[in-house]
This record gives structure tokens, C-alpha cells and sequence, in this order.
């Protein structure tokens, strides 16, 4: 479509950029925005291109960027919802595990989203209605039923972000009843594996819209279920996710709210 066009034009170009810096790592300047929480100018140079091309193509919309924040156009009504550097930390440490995320939103709905890791040249597109594809293969997510034989991934959260018993006491219960737990270091690409099957499900407390916008619309699109990790449809504004394919996500639900 025109409007997945205008959003591949964007990542593409920030995308090269991203590259570039990143076989170029000793040359980066990082700065901190909180105890493990950084930026680089990797980071903002990606978020400038992105902004400046989708600017270009809709000159209207709104944005909801994780560096440069909120900023309303002549339309409120539909904004991008923008991560230009999904995985900052694997990025920094040289691990080639990280993507741009963008999510269109029209009336507090997503309707389209891009993730794109340009290391596996892994393009993940959604729309609405349309489902979901990486590249140009359909996604489903996995047909596993069996806690026991799934696996699955999750955020730690950063240092100093709170939260930290809660989520070794659902560590200890997903390690003791699965095939095992991912910690692979970027939410969108989280959303994305589940919406391939490679993991059969994926949660994290104390994300923003950047970072799951695009991958929420990328799992329900492949079949899968997403909400709070109480049930809730709105993990999008709550920060707390559940995704997984419909069979595992009740039970990963249940397994993550025992006492
Ligand atoms: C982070 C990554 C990470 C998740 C964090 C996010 P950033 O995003 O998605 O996997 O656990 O909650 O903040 O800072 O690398 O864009
Ligand atoms: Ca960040
Ligand atoms: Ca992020
Ligand atoms: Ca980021």
C-alpha cells in the first residue's frame, strides 16, 4: 500500500544509517539517561531521518518519538509511534540483535507497523486487517499447547526501574514449568518472534508505546493474542504485555499470576 511504502522509504534510510554505526562502534558518542538506561548518536541520527521522511510524505501527522517525545501536527488524530533504535544495549555491546520500529495510530488505534532488523534484513510488516509478514512470507504464531514443551521470552527490567522481585518471582515460575526463557535484548523483535513462532510467547512489565506499537499489531495480525499480564486490552498504554500464541496465553496468563 502507499502508507506501507511512505514507512519503508524511512526505516530503510534511518536503517542504513544504524548499519553504518554500528561496524563503526569505537567512533559512537553514548550518553546516559538513566543508571542503565542509554542513548547514542546512533540513536538520534536514526530518529532525525525517520522523522524528517515521514514528515515529508505526511506532512500532518503527529509523532511519539523516544527520543525527541511527543509532538502534535495539524492531525491529532494520527501519529507515529517511533523507536529508531529498538535494543540500545545489544547495539552498544556490538550484538547484532536490534530494529527500528514504527507504528502508524489512527484514532487511538494501531493500523499499520514496520520492524525492521537490518542485520538479518529481517523486514516485519503489518496492517490492519491485512496480516502479517516478515519479508514476504506470511506469519502465523506457533501452534504449541503444551506449557512444558514451549519457549519463551521476556525484558529484565533495567536497573533502577522498579519491578525487580516481581519479576524473578515469574522467572522462577515460567523456569520451573517450560522448555525455557529468552532474555534476547529488543521488545519489538520479542513481538516479532512471536508473531513467526519461533517463541511461543513473551512478556514484559515497563514498556513504552515505542517499543511494542508495531509488534502488538504484528502478533494479533499472525494470529496471536496480546494484553496486560492481568488480561487487559490495552497493553499499549498499561506497559504491561502479554503476548502468545491463543492457546498459551491463558495458561502463561494463570502461570504468571500464581502465588
Ligand atoms: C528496550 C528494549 C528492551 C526492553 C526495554 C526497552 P531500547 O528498548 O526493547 O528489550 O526490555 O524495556 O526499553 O531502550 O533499547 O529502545
Ligand atoms: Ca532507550
Ligand atoms: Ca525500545
Ligand atoms: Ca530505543
Amino acid at each position: 500500500s502507499a502508507l506501507m511504502n511512505v514507512m519503508l522509504i524511512a526505516v530503510k534510510k534511518a536503517a542504513k544509517g544504524l548499519v553504518r554505526d554500528f561496524g563503526e562502534l569505537e567512533n559512537l558518542q553514548v550518553s546516559r539517561k538513566g543508571p542503565s538506561d542509554f542513548v547514542s548518536n546512533a540513536d538520534l541520527k536514526a530518529e532525525k531521518i525517520l522523522k524528517a521522511e515521514l514528515r515529508k510524505a505526511r506532512p500532518a501527522y503527529s509523532f511519539l518519538m523516544e527520543e525527541s517525545g511527543a509532538e502534535d501536527g495539524a492531525d491529532t488524530s494520527r501519529r507515529w509511534i517511533v523507536d529508531p533504535l529498538d535494543g540500545t544495549t545489544n547495539f552498544l555491546h556490538g550484538i547484532p540483535h536490534f530494529a527500528i520500529s514504527v507504528a502508524l495510530e489512527e484514532k487511538g488505534e494501531i493500523v499499520a507497523g514496520v520492524i525492521y532488523n537490518p542485520i538479518l534484513d529481517e523486514l516485519y510488516t503489518a496492517e490492519k486487517g491485512n496480516g502479517a509478514f516478515v519479508n514476504d512470507r506470511r506469519l502465523r504464531v506457533s501452534g504449541r499447547r503444551d506449557l512444558a514443551e514451549s519457549l519463551f521470552a521476556t525484558g529484565i527490567p533495567f536497573q533502577g526501574k522498579g519491578g525487580h522481585a516481581r519479576f524473578l518471582g515469574q522467572l522462577a515460575k515460567v523456569m520451573a514449568k517450560t522448555s525455557g526463557v529468552r532474555r534476547i535484548g529488543a521488545a519489538s523483535l520479542d513481538l516479532a518472534y512471536v508473531a513467526a513462532g519461533r517463541v511461543d510467547g513473551y512478556w514484559e512489565e515497563g514498556l513504552h508505546p515505542w517499543d511494542c506499537a508495531a509488534g502488538i499489531l504484528l502478533v494479533k495480525e499472525a494470529g496471536g493474542y496480546v494484553t496486560t499480564l492481568d488480561g487487559k486490552p490495552d497493553p499499549l498504554r498499561q506497559g504491561s504485555l502479554l503476548a502468545a500464541n491463543p492457546l498459551m496465553h491463558p495458561l502463561l496468563g494463570e502461570l504468571l499470576a500464581e502465588e
